[in-house]
């Protein structure tokens, strides 16, 4: 009787057979990995607090993304000790689950930026992105001052969120019908931001840039800065979620 390694060196000795069973393998591990994806609706795990972004941020982020900020920037905290102690909690799925693209980049240059919100003043902001030398002599970030002086100009904000929830982003009728005026009043101190804090609950209502008399581009980046990693209580969520894992789900 052939035991079990001269079956195996009959195997080893054959291309054309090595490579089918190599094949039937791999496809066994592939559809055990991909094919439960087929019938879970979702893989994101629901935290509380995750929102859509205002129009006033959501044009903040794609300023972020059209001049490259992610070439520099991550907005991911791995789940590392190094990483939690200096930027907080690390991320939750959850927590760029209305992010299209995606901005968990795959360089640092500068520092991760996935709670950068609230760490500093708007004046900082503003001042960091005019000349970043001029707060951290050693900075290599290039300098954005022309935000400053660029209106904010954005053809049609009703359209970005109707894309945006083509893609899945629950922005509201409504959210969509008062796009331009949300977008205006929220860096507008003067102006009555009607139900914008009700709809997009922790939003930021003031002027971001130092210049209340203009809606620039400097605005929106800064407000979309100043909400990332805020809008989830990351610590009761993590709570909430290891209660989950120990109850069993
Ligand atoms: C060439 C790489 C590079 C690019 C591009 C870049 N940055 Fe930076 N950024 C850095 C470096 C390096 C630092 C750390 C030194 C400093 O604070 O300037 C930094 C720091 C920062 C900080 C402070 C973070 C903290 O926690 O201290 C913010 C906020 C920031 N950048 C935002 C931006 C934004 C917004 C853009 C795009 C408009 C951008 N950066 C583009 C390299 C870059």
């Amino acid at each position: 009787m052939t035991s079990m390694t001269e079956r195996h060196k009959t195997l080893e000795k054959n291309v054309t057979l090595l490579g089918i069973a190599a094949l039937g393998a791999v496809v066994i591990g592939g559809v055990v990995e991909i094919a439960p994806l087929f019938w879970i609706d979702n893989t994101i795990e629901k935290v509380e607090g995750m929102r859509p972004y205002t129009p006033l941020e959501q044009a903040g982020r794609d300023i972020y993304v059209r001049e490259g900020c992610y070439v520099c920037h991550s907005q991911m905290i791995r789940p590392f000790r190094d990483e939690v102690e200096r930027y907080g909690h690390y991320s939750l799925a959850a927590e760029s689950m209305y992010d299209h693209p995606f901005q968990w980049g795959s360089k640092r240059t500068g520092p991760d930026l996935a709670r950068v919100g609230k760490r500093y003043s708007d004046d900082w902001h503003v001042q960091h992105l005019k000349n970043p030398q001029s707060v951290v002599p050693e900075s290599v970030m290039p300098q954005y001052g022309f935000l400053a002086d660029n209106d904010l100009d954005v053809p049609d904000i009703a359209a970005n969120l109707t894309a945006l929830r083509r893609v899945g982003v629950p922005y509201t009728d409504r959210d969509v019908k008062m796009a331009l005026a949300d977008l205006k009043a929220q860096a507008d101190p003067e102006a009555d931001a009607g139900d914008l804090e009700e709809r997009y609950p922790k939003a930021q209502v003031r002027d971001f840039d130092g210049n209340p008399s203009r809606l620039t581009e400097m605005d929106a980046l800064v407000a979309y800065l100043q909400m990332l990693g805020t809008l989830v209580d990351v610590d009761g969520a993590a709570a909430q979620e290891e209660l989950a894992s120990e109850r069993g789900r």
